[in-house]
């Protein structure tokens, strides 16, 4: 994972990128999400419009995810791609930014002399200048520093909502360091953004029609900003917990709804799981990976807890906010997973009933103290993964026909593809079809659920 600078770019501003066309394909997590449209605002304020195909654009920037094996190929497809539509288009640009760009900078310059400009995620500030070198006919540029500076600071301020619901970054970074995972890597260490500027923000995001601001971080429940907490929601030195944050943020009128994510068990301090029974606006739905149901594999992954204290904090959530929907993340087949280990991840997701789930094959990455493990045989990895999605499935529509006769929120977000149809989310993000010829975008309304389809969920408005 190198981090190095093998070009500085000259601070003489040559041609910007007035008139000029960007696509954006983003990969991975939220945060690459947020941090696309960041990029699309810096970018516009150096004169590139959006556009939604690579042939349409002068300038095309990959926003990467490393996470897997399988993400961090993408890139090299699209590169492919991409190098024969340079032949017919010689003054298109190529950036690569995300973390794929952080992990592997010099080697994607080194397999893809097409690329123009590898940028890393802490670096976007920086993007404009690279960009407008680029366009003076400087390529194979690499800026994967971490600055001192908070990259965020130096982005334009003003954002353009693209719908009611919005990310908003409050934390970059981890200091965790489960042994599969890249992030701590590519992303770097925790970092918490101070929580005026986020408030700012999420005031700005407001304004523009925002009503559903859901707050990242990769450990967004790990958040202890800058601020002015006192009583709930205050950290040891007068900063904000998220806690403390969220009981600011529901002080913004207009913001309706709040949600955070991603949370690791261990950071879920009281303050949080009592705002979740006192906060009306924060939504009742939590992310909550757990990863493995054994305590073998769990220590394994220095996940630094075992299935019982797991099982114990979702207890005192579910006191907190009983009908509080959760989700968490899994992994089948870590290095020394046996079939009894499997078994206590099963009998785990049966005792928490979960309402939606990402579970995943283990992916050794380059780097990763469980890279250099043994790793468990790939068919059997591969029946683990079918058995525990069949369960999570199973386990997710439950819970959906649960949900009928209900009343729930439901924020309308876009037009449904029936007459008149309108979809949103519920609080308890089920996306929800509802026919209301009378409704608009960027309304909360009342809904009674009538029905459970495949991943959604039928509803009439009732208010
Ligand atoms: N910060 C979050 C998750 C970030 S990555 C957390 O700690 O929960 C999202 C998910 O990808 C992880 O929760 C994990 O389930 C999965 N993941 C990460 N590294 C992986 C790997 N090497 N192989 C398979 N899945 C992985
Ligand atoms: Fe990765 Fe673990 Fe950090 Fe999540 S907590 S980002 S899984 S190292
Ligand atoms: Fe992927 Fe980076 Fe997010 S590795 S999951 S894009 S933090």
């Amino acid at each position: 994972m190198t981090s190095m600078k093998t070009e500085t770019i000259s601070a003489a501003p040559t041609p910007n990128g007035q008139g000029k066309k960007l696509f954006i394909k983003t990969y991975g997590c939220q945060m690459n999400v947020y941090d696309s449209e960041r990029m699309a605002e810096a970018m516009g304020s150096d004169g590139y419009t959006q556009v939604d195909s690579a042939e349409a654009a002068d300038m095309v920037l990959i926003n990467t995810c490393h996470i897997r094996e399988k993400a961090s190929e993408k890139l090299y497809s699209d590169l492919g791609r991409l190098r024969k539509l340079k032949k017919d288009k010689p003054d298109l640009k190529i950036g690569v930014a995300g973390c794929v760009a952080q992990a592997e900078g010099a080697e994607i310059l080194r397999r893809a002399p097409q690329v123009d400009v590898v940028v890393g995620p802490q670096a976007y500030h920086r993007l404009p200048a690279m960009a407008r070198a680029a366009l003076a006919g400087h390529t194979q540029q690499l800026d994967t520093d971490f600055p001192a500076e908070d990259k965020f600071d130096n982005l334009p301020k003003a954002r353009a909502a693209r719908g009611p619901m919005a990310f908003l970054t409050v934390q970059e970074g981890c200091d965790k360091f489960c042994a599969f995972c890249v992030v701590p890597y590519t992303r770097g260490s925790e970092v918490s953004r101070p929580a005026a500027r986020i408030l700012d923000e999420a005031r700005a995001l407001v304004e523009r029609g925002v009503r559903d601001i859901t707050l990242l971080g990769q450990n967004v429940n790990a958040y202890h900003g800058a601020g002015h907490g006192a009583g709930h929601g205050a950290g040891a030195q007068g900063d904000l917990t998220l806690a403390g944050l969220i009981r600011a943020l529901a002080k913004i009128d207009g913001l309706l709804r709040i949600r955070y994510t991603t949370s690791h068990p261990n950071d879920m301090g009281d303050d949080l799981i009592e705002a979740h029974g006192e906060v009306p606006q924060l939504m009742p739905y939590l992310h909550l990976p757990v990863q493995s149901g054994s305590d073998k594999i769990l220590k394994a992954m220095n996940r630094k807890h075992t299935a019982e204290q797991y099982l114990r904090q979702i207890e005192r959530i579910r006191a907190a906010r009983p009908d509080i929907l959760l989700s968490s993340d899994f992994i089948a087949g870590f290095p020394g997973e046996t079939d009894s280990d499997h078994a206590a991840t099963m009998d785990l997701i049966r005792q928490v009933r979960f309402g939606a789930a990402y579970s995943f094959k283990y992916s050794a990455r380059p780097g990763t103290p469980a890279a250099e493990k043994a790793e468990v045989d790939n068919d059997v990895a591969d029946a683990r993964l079918q058995e525990m999605q069949a369960l999570l499935s199973s386990q997710q529509y439950a819970l959906q026909a649960a949900m009928v006769g209900r009343e729930v929120g439901v924020l309308y977000e876009k037009a449904g593809r029936l007459d008149a149809q309108l979809v949103g989310k519920s609080d308890h993000l089920h996306a929800v079809h509802v026919i209301d010829p009378a409704g608009k975008i960027g309304e909360l309304v009342r809904v009674k659920i009538t029905a459970s389809v495949t991943n959604s969920l039928k509803g009439q408005r009732i208010g």
